[in-house]
């Protein structure tokens, strides 16, 4: 699969195959994607949380009422932004970098056969501490990934919409 036929064909998923565990090599890669993103001068704002315990699933879908698909997903990849790394050289860049890293995460599960779906938990302070809390981080959960084999198949959309884009 290139680039764009995985940009092109993703879609959020909602369920997941519950017999089909995410291998480590699986995840690794998929973390490996996520640190190669771009970030402002570099600095790599990021940590993340990798989540296969049910209990911390359960803990999860009470704090961040929208992630209900944690329920059947094997997988969570919590991405999580550090802003004092970047304090004194680029600082307020974290979010974006943090992006681009949960999107090469969703870019990667798909080219590896994963489905994905991104709920969102910063800039929400009622979701951010407790999810602090739920993953023993000092860091900001910025979202959290559901990722597993997909049990739906959502057809691909597109929206390329001309009266959004001027060009000088
Ligand atoms: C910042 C952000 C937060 C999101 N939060 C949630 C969420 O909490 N729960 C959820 O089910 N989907 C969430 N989504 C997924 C969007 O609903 C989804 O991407 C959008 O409807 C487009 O559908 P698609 O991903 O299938 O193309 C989020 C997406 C983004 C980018």
């Amino acid at each position: 699969m290139n680039t764009l036929e995985a940009i092109k064909s993703r879609r959020s998923i909602r369920k997941y195959r519950t017999d089909a565990p995410v291998p480590r090599e699986d995840i690794r890669q998929m973390l490996e994607a996520a640190m190669m993103a771009p970030s402002a001068c570099n600095t790599r704002p990021w940590e993340f949380v990798v989540i296969e315990s049910r209990e911390v699933k359960e803990r999860i879908m009470k704090a961040m009422p929208y992630t209900q698909m944690l329920r059947t997903a094997p997988l969570a990849i919590v991405v999580c932004g550090r802003p004092e790394v970047q304090e004194n050289i680029c600082p307020g860049f974290w979010p974006q970098d943090c992006g681009a890293a949960v999107e090469n995460i969703l870019l990667a599960a798909k080219e590896l056969g994963y489905g994905t779906c991104w709920c969102g938990c910063y800039p929400l302070a009622h979701r951010v501490e407790p999810m602090q809390k739920i993953l023993d981080v000092e860091s900001v959960p910025l979202a959290v990934v559901a990722v597993g084999r997909p049990d739906e198949e959502p057809a691909a959309r597109g929206y390329l919409d001309e009266s959004r884009v001027k060009y000088l």
